[in-house]
């Protein structure tokens, strides 16, 4: 323990003295052509990503719905609403703080916010009724194939007044609304249905409170979606997100009155598939909310001098829990200065939780406080700092020398978990290819075909270690959450850096 505070003090001092050589513009640019790879849907003509294909083109035809378009989550063909949610949400949340430094590709970060609202709008469209989930996860994961041709059942999983699903419901009205903020300069028409239907979903989560665990708990459960921190966070976020949004003191005394009532210790599944509880104001990612929320607040909070407690004191105690010379970090690094969290798909800590440190730095910075972490004072410079270090290991600066963005720099993941990019496209390879007729691209030591520019993956094991292996899913998948905040955090470092 006592030489893990060493390395920890080393690395410190090497990150001080680290000139950057990262092209955040580039990256930038790459991260947000990811998310054009993941559409599912009619696609547009002409497009960038043009190895892929309209695909999912009777989503909702069993329940006589459009649930066309959306986002795959990770390398699968489900579309989990949940995470995609909070996607939109982490992304409309880039675009509203760092949108500034986004030209040239503003835009493409707007029509990226789009894709996933305007597949959120349908799903939440007949009233009492939100869909979940599209896709079978059974069928789905049983077999390897692209999006363009799986013929595996493509169910509609629903929540409803009599079986409710707070969560992602309440996710859902957040990244409406988060998105509503987004569009309000470019379409204030848009950004003015995204609002109104925001309202009425938090008001259906809020009404009809339960988790999608009693509701469909059989399908999202066995598949990593599980909901582990009960749905009170996801109110109080939504709530928060609406306040932003409308500036209606309804949703500020919600939060008020709610964010007390959130369980204070929050249940994680350990790599090891054992469970353990950890404080609640340190976790944020598509389960919980509860850092988001207080960083989110501080803003406001500070901005207006309002009473610091819970929030600024519980954003400060997140803060705590990263920083590598805080007496209270409960997170670890590995060697070459990676933030580890237990449990799968590992870098969407270190990119979610940098988000929030630049996003807090912000205010912290324009409030002129610093944070107290036991006897360590730190700088709102320090947390940007800290942020800057998780993302130049993720590019490039790390022992390995390997970026974890797919096409960005010399040296990146060849073998991703992901059925699109490893299968040939339908150009190359237009017959259809079966369930079982992927296995062989699946088990092949070859490189993936398709390059899924700005995917990045789970990322490398706690000892710097990365094996390129498909078959290790938690470190070879990528996902839509955790490269929605690193979009935010690039557009911020080509501006600043
Ligand atoms: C409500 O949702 C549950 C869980 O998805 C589903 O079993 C039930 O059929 C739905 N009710 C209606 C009226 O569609
Ligand atoms: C939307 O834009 C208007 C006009 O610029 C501005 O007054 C308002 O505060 C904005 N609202 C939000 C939620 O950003
Ligand atoms: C994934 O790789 C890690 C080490 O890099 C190893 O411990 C683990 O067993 C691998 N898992 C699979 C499913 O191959």
């Amino acid at each position: 323990m006592g030489g893990g505070k060493m390395i920890g003090v080393m690395m410190v001092m090497t990150m001080v003295v680290s000139v950057s050589s990262q092209d955040y513009g580039d990256a930038l640019t790459k991260s947000i052509l990811f998310f054009e790879g993941q559409r599912s849907g009619k696609l547009p003509s002409p497009r960038r990503v043009n190895w892929r294909k309209d695909s999912g083109m009777n989503d909702g035809k069993d329940v006589k719905v459009d649930l066309t378009g959306g986002y795959y989550d990770a390398g699968d063909n489900v579309k989990f609403n949940f995470p995609m949610a909070f996607t939109t949400t982490l992304l409309a949340w880039s675009v509203t703080k760092f949108g500034q430094f986004m030209d040239p590709d503003l835009q493409n970060a707007l029509d990226a916010v789009r894709w996933g609202t305007d597949y959120l709008l349908k799903a939440t469209s007949t009233p009492g009724t939100v869909f979940a989930l599209v896709g079978d996860p059974f069928g789905d994961h049983n077999c390897w194939e692209r999006p363009e041709d799986m013929d595996t059942p493509r169910t509609a999983y629903q929540v409803n007044t009599t079986s409710p699903g707070s969560e992602v419901s309440a996710e859902i009205a957040a990244a409406l609304a988060a998105a509503s903020i987004a569009f309000n300069a470019s379409d204030s028409q848009y950004s003015q249905t995204l609002v109104t239907q925001a309202i009425s979903v938090f008001d259906f989560a809020d009404k009809n409170r339960g988790s999608y665990n009693d509701a469909i708990g059989s399908v999202v459960c066995p598949y990593y979606y599980c909901d582990g921190s009960g749905y009170m966070d996801e109110l109080v976020w939504g709530a928060a997100w609406l306040y932003k949004a409308t500036n209606n003191e309804y949703y500020w005394n919600y939060v008020q009155h709610t964010i007390n009532n959130l369980p204070k210790y929050i249940k994680v599944m350990n790599t090891d598939g054992t469970l353990s509880y950890r404080d609640n104001f340190g976790e944020f990612g598509w389960d919980t909310k509860v850092a988001g929320i207080n960083v989110l607040v501080s803003g406001w909070v500070l901005q207006k001098k309002l009473d610091p407690s819970p929030f600024v004191l519980d954003a400060d105690r997140f803060v705590c829990t990263i920083l590598p010379e805080s007496p209270t970090k409960s997170v670890t690094y590995s060697p070459g200065g990676l933030l580890f969290k237990s449990g799968p798909s590992n870098m969407q800590h270190a990119t979610t939780l940098s988000f929030l440190l630049v996003v807090y730095a912000g205010y912290s910075k324009r409030n002129r406080r610093q944070i107290q972490c036991g006897n360590v004072v730190v700088s709102p410079d320090r947390l940007v700092e800290v942020a800057k270090g998780q993302v130049n290991y993720i590019l490039g600066k790390n022992p390995s020398g390997m970026s974890y963005m797919v096409g960005y720099g010399d040296k990146f993941p060849n073998r991703i978990h992901h059925r699109a990019s490893s299968l040939p496209s339908m150009h190359a390879h237009p017959d259809r290819i079966d369930c079982h007729g992927g296995t062989s691209y699946f088990q092949t030591q070859h490189p993936n075909p398709n390059l899924l520019t700005g995917a990045v993956v789970g990322g490398p094991a706690a000892d710097d270690s990365y094996p390129d292996s498909r078959a290790n899913f938690s470190q070879s998948e990528p996902a839509t959450y955790i490269t929605a905040p690193l979009v935010g955090l690039l557009a911020y470092f080509k501006a600043n850096s």
